[in-house]
């Protein structure tokens, strides 16, 4: 609020043609939206990127000289679930099957509309037969895992209404968390929303040498907010606002379940966290003042905890999270928030009212029912991590761009919105090459936050952006930030950057240099914003490895 009218004010003594923007261009923008939707539901339609023309394809079948380890059906269709009390929610669903492979690699989470768990072992070779039972279009991404780039769920591999198309890969990827998640250009924030998301979960025997908690110990941590009507109806009709804000809803879910609650036992355990909203970002802390012990991250397990005060969690990215309550008492209460905080979202008063993001507000509570004495102990040393330096990079001086550049009708990545098949020079890279890269914003200085310099300083379209590669997880290397830090000050102790990554929150005014290997497949394989409705907008590119 303050911050709200604090820019307003410089921005009023500054600027004398910016109270026009400030004041009409949301209202411009949604009556625009208005005019679009026409009164329907928007399935499907998209802005920024118009239509693209993909090339017809004949859905993949199984190849007879693939000999999988593990074979499954999947489905995606529409049903209805109970989350609030009255009538039962229409979501959307994908519901796995276990046809050949061990016990346990095919686990449901009851009463959630998310996906069956997919547990697999790393070399294990996995037939997926996906059958869309939806009316629309789609197509599977295993997000984190590194696949062929036919198997890797491209939009050019969507499938219609009725469709079947076989995913066939090789588990190459070290243990991790992944998400399985549809990826229809255009169309992906709403399937999503409307419930299609899943766990994949890789083992590997670095890991098992570990002995984490396990089973009931261990517990899948799905974070994700939806709006509800009045009939407890999901609707997906995000205004022009919220497509540049993000759409944001009221209701915090974990696993599916409003108020969600765990009971526990005074011991310590693994919790495998993903942020499976489409845009909102959370700052996790526990309410007790105990601090948040991380031993993974998106691509697998750190080489050693950490320990910090809280840890921020944008769309996309994964935690594996240690959360020890031994010697707590019986009835012990304790609760998992997220925390305040600033800076992310468009100085433009787009936040309004509600589970603003950036307030405080609870994500899960928990109940310590059960003492006992025994515990695991945390690990000192988790992993063994493949990393790089700099100088073995292909172009140590010379980084790969991915430019940010945010307006109110496109958000682009180097300038462009998503096209199929069209890389920039620096979006083609030599298979088996290693490559240092660039996140930055790449607007100018009319557009940028708290100079104060400018004719419209204060104003700022700049935010946030959860930026997410396909392929291989990276490095983070380095991460630095120019202006005012007041509003990164209140995340930049949450971020946690030793580990393998496949998502990084990019935040305003910030540059960040990763290092990624291309190695094993050729093809296009796309990076975009995991602000899934700025990917909708077309904030999207591809990496044609040659
Ligand atoms: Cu999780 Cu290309 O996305
Ligand atoms: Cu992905
Ligand atoms: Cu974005």
């Amino acid at each position: 609020m303050s911050e709200f009218n604090q820019s307003r004010r410089r921005f009023l003594t500054q600027s004398g043609v910016g109270l026009v923007t400030l004041t009409t261009l949301p209202r411009l923008a949604d009556a625009m939206e208005s005019m679009r939707m026409g009164g329907g539901m928007g399935m499907g339609m998209h802005s920024g990127s118009g239509e693209i023309a993909y090339p017809k394809i004949t859905p993949n079948k199984a190849n007879p000289a693939f000999h999988p380890d593990v074979e499954l059906d999947l489905v995606c269709k529409p049903t209805e679930i109970p989350i609030l009390k009255g009538a039962p929610t229409r979501v959307l669903r994908y519901q796995a099957t276990l046809i050949k492979g061990p016990a346990g690699t095919v686990v449901d989470i009851p009463h959630s509309y998310l996906g069956s768990i997919i547990r697999l072992q790393k070399g294990q070779k996995v037939r997926v037969n996906f059958h869309n039972g939806l009316s629309q279009a789609s197509v599977v991404h295993w997000h984190g895992l590194h696949v062929p780039q036919m198997m890797d769920g491209h939009p050019q591999y969507a499938i219609d209404s009725g469709e079947t198309w076989v995913y066939e890969f090789e588990v190459i990827n070290r243990a991790n968390m992944n998400i399985y998640h549809p990826h229809p250009h255009g169309a992906t924030a709403k399937q999503v929303y409307l419930g299609l998301a899943g766990a994949l979960i890789v083992n590997d025997e670095e890991e098992a040498a570990l002995e984490l908690p396990s089973g009931e110990y261990e517990i899948p941590f799905v974070i994700q907010d939806k709006q509800f009507d009045s009939e407890n109806q999901l609707t997906y009709a995000p205004s022009m606002h919220q497509r540049m804000a993000g759409m944001t809803g009221e209701k915090i879910l974990v696993n599916g379940q409003a108020n969600f609650h765990l009971d526990v036992a005074s011991r310590a355990y693994r919790l495998r966290v993903m942020n499976g909203s489409t845009s909102r970002i959370y700052k996790l802390a526990w309410d007790d003042g105990m601090p948040m012990t991380v031993i993974g991250v998106d691509g697998g397990l750190l080489e050693q905890p950490e320990t910090r005060p809280y840890v921020m969690l944008a769309p996309g990215e994964r935690l594996d999270v240690w959360a020890d309550f031994s010697g707590r008492n019986e009835g012990t209460q304790l609760a998992l928030k997220s925390l305040a905080f600033s800076g992310v979202l468009p100085k433009m008063g787009m936040n309004h009212g509600g589970l603003a993001v950036g307030s405080e507000y609870p994500i899960c509570t928990i109940k310590v029912t059960r003492k006992v004495s025994d515990s695991h102990k945390l690990p000192t040393h988790l992993s063994k991590m493949p990393r790089y330096r700099i100088d073995e990079t292909a172009n140590p001086n010379n980084p790969l761009p991915i430019g940010i550049s945010e307006s109110p009708m496109s958000m682009l990545l180097n300038g462009r919105a998503y096209e199929f098949n069209n890389p920039l020079p620096t979006e083609r890279v030599k298979k088996g090459s290693v490559q240092l890269l660039e996140i930055f914003h790449a607007h100018g200085e009319m557009n940028q936050r708290g100079g104060g310099m400018g004719a419209m300083g204060g104003m700022s379209m700049s935010m946030a952006h959860p930026i997410h590669l396909h392929g291989q997880q990276f490095e983070i290397m380095s991460r630095s930030i120019s202006g005012d830090t007041s509003d990164y000050d209140t995340v930049s102790d949450g971020f946690i950057d030793s580990g393998l990554k496949d998502t990084v929150l990019v935040m305003p005014m910030e540059r960040v240099k990763i290092i990624k290997p291309f190695h094993d497949f050729k093809g296009l394989f796309l990076y975009h914003c995991h602000n899934l409705e700025h990917e909708d907008m077309g904030m999207m590119r591809e990496f044609s490895v040659e």
